[in-house]
């Protein structure tokens, strides 16, 4: 899917998942174990992974409210 939806209960995260394919080109980023569902994935597997690398790379939202919408 280009755009998949991560269901938070304070705003579902909108996660343009082609557009991070395309600029990061590493599946691996993500995807320790090959693509497909992310074993774990949840609340601080999330922030540790999408917040961590938006605040690494100074570039993407590190905000509640940027990635949950409600
Ligand atoms: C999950 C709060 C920042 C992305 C959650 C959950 C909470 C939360 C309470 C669990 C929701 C549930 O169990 O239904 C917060 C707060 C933030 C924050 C208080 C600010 C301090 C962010 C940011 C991002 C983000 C900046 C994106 C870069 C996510 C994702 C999930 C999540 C992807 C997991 C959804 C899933 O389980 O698939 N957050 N969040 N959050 N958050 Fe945040
Ligand atoms: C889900 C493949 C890169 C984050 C998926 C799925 C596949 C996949 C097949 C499950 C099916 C779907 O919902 O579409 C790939 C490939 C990549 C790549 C081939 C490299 C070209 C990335 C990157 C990130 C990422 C770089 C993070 C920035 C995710 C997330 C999910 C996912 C969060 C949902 C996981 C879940 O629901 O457990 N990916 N992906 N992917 N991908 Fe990727
Ligand atoms: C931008 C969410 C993981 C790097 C964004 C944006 C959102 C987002 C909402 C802003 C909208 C956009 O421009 O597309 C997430 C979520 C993640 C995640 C929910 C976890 C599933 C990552 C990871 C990296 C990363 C792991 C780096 C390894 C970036 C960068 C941008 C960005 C560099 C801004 C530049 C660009 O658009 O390419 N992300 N992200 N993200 N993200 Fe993430």
């Amino acid at each position: 899917a280009d755009t998949i939806s991560l269901p938070a209960k304070n705003g579902n995260v909108t996660f343009e998942h082609k557009k991070h394919q395309e600029s990061l080109k590493d599946c691996k980023a993500c995807h320790e174990k090959g693509p497909g569902k992310i074993e774990g994935f949840g609340k601080d597997a999330a922030h540790k992974l999408c917040k961590g690398c938006h605040e690494t790379k100074k570039a993407g939202p590190t905000k509640c409210g940027e990635c949950h919408k409600k």
